[in-house]
């Protein structure tokens, strides 16, 4: 059993107290990242008082401590799930050997740069939400942002812990590194483009939260079936986290799109304007959001073919998600058949073909919300239905890089898909009308006009519980 140590700077579950080194080492990073949370955290909230989760065990019954704190006081903490008794490699050329607890030298370098990049990723999205607080349309909301936050913020210990412990001096460079990057900058932007995209609303938050925290997801499961067990164990714990902001992202589109049929209804109409005018977001706008960022956040999986992808693949670096629900686990026979732009396709080594593989898992995984939103729609009596774009739609990497594609997948001219655009993502009215929407929501209990009540609070505590005490 993984008890934590709550009593040392660094609460942790992998005995940092027996390896001097380390700690000091961490303690050492441990102010570069608050002083990293003041500057680049939620701006002015830092004196409220907040209801977080706290992780606090690695257990399945009850992992979490609930109560008020100041953000910058939270535990950050280095949780890695118990290990797993003679754990073997489950795919790939060495499977079946025992797993790796130290890095091999052979791979190195790459498993830094897969760690560096998942990193990057969990500050970057604090750091594009930063100034959501502002605009919050309720405590009950205020709250789930803010956890989503200060989680990223542990799931950026959880990586630093393995760059310091196996990455030696590299891996203590890239550490600050991961604190020098800033979303957005011009001269040292996050690594990944989703992740340097501004987030001024929370329609965007929503969707954000449902469909990059889902890339998320996947890359961590992915990470834990490593044959590199500290990766694996680490990311396992995280997936446990990263359930809620899933979560955040599913039942926030579903409560704006429960008010959006409530004031349809009472307006007796589906007339974008009209529901718009009364304060509410009309379906075809949450759809193009929904294009949007669901496009956006495909381009994370990488490029359609892939050698990077066989050769993480093939080394146990990195597997499928899920991967015991594969028959084949080595795929050196294996191919994949691949639809390619002009009507082409090509049958392709399934080893290069893993992005392409995880990006199709991922996207059944995204129905799952769809669903539930136009099970609403449909008890509503409307037949407009949300869907998701097509893994064609948008694109900036592989195949289908500015090809020009309908959200269906449909191949168009340059001229049709120009002037499709602004049906199919947000245009700057669009915008414009969701940052009109953007107001401070404070009175406990109260939701802004857009969006629904949830339909329970957090820990089984009331939607009118005081979540986040402004003072
Ligand atoms: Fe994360
Ligand atoms: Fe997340």
């Amino acid at each position: 059993m993984s008890g934590i140590n709550y009593s040392e700077k660094i609460p942790n579950n992998v005995n940092l107290a027996n390896d001097r080194t380390l700690q000091r080492a961490l303690e050492h990073w441990q102010p570069h990242f608050l002083q990293w949370w003041h500057e680049m955290g939620p701006t002015d909230f830092e004196s409220a008082d907040v209801y977080l989760r706290t992780a606090i065990s690695v257990d399945a019954q009850g992992w979490a401590h609930y109560g008020a704190v100041h953000m910058p006081d939270y535990r950050w903490g280095i949780f890695l799930a118990d290990p797993v008794a003679e754990r073997k490699i489950g795919f790939g050329d060495a499977m079946g050997q025992p797993v790796w607890q130290q890095v091999p030298g052979e791979y190195r370098s790459t498993l830094r740069r897969l760690i560096v990049t998942q990193g990057d990723t969990e500050p970057a999205s604090v750091e594009q939400q930063r100034m959501l607080g502002h605009t919050c349309p309720s405590l009950y909301d205020l709250r789930n942002l803010f956890q989503v936050n200060v989680e990223e913020g542990r799931h950026l210990w959880a990586m630093v812990y393995l760059l310091h412990a196996y990455f030696g001096r590299d891996g203590r460079e890239e550490a600050e590194e991961l604190l020098a990057r800033h979303s957005g900058d011009a001269d040292k932007p996050r690594i990944l483009s989703t992740f340097n995209e501004p987030m001024r609303d929370w329609l965007s938050f929503f969707c954000f939260t449902y469909f990059t925290d889902r890339d998320g997801k996947y890359q961590l499961k992915s990470f834990a079936e490593s044959a590199f067990d500290p990766l694996s164990r680490t990311c396992r714990f995280m997936l446990t986290e990263e359930a809620h902001h899933m979560f955040v992202g599913e039942t926030g589109i579903s409560r704006i799109v429960k008010r959006t049929l409530e004031v349809m209804k009472e307006l007796g109409t589906d007339d974008p304007a009209k529901i718009r005018a009364h304060g509410a977001i009309d379906l075809p706008t949450i759809q193009r959001y929904l294009n949007y960022w669901c496009s956006s956040s495909l381009d994370l999986f990488g490029s359609e073919i892939s050698s990077n992808s066989a050769a993480n693949f093939a080394s146990g670096m990195k597997g499928r998600p899920d991967e015991t629900q594969y028959q084949d686990h080595v795929l050196r026979s294996a191919t994949f058949h691949m639809n390619l732009p002009e009507g082409k396709s090509e049958d392709v080594p399934m080893l290069n073909a893993l992005n392409e593989v995880m990006r199709e898992s991922y996207l059944k995984d995204c129905e799952i919300g769809l669903k539930r939103w136009n099970r609403l729609i449909e008890r509503a009596g409307h037949a407009l239905r949300l869907s998701l774009p097509s893994s064609r739609f948008r694109r900036s990497i592989g195949p289908w890089a500015g090809i020009p594609v309908t959200p269906e997948g449909r191949q168009i001219t340059k001229e049709e898909y120009e002037k499709g655009l602004k049906s199919w993502i947000p245009t700057a009215e669009d915008q414009a009308f969701i940052h009109s929407l953007m107001h401070k929501v404070v009175e406990p209990g109260k939701m802004a006009a857009w969006i629904a009540p949830p339909e329970r609070g957090i820990n089984n505590l009331p939607v009118e519980y005081e979540y986040v005490h402004l003072h």
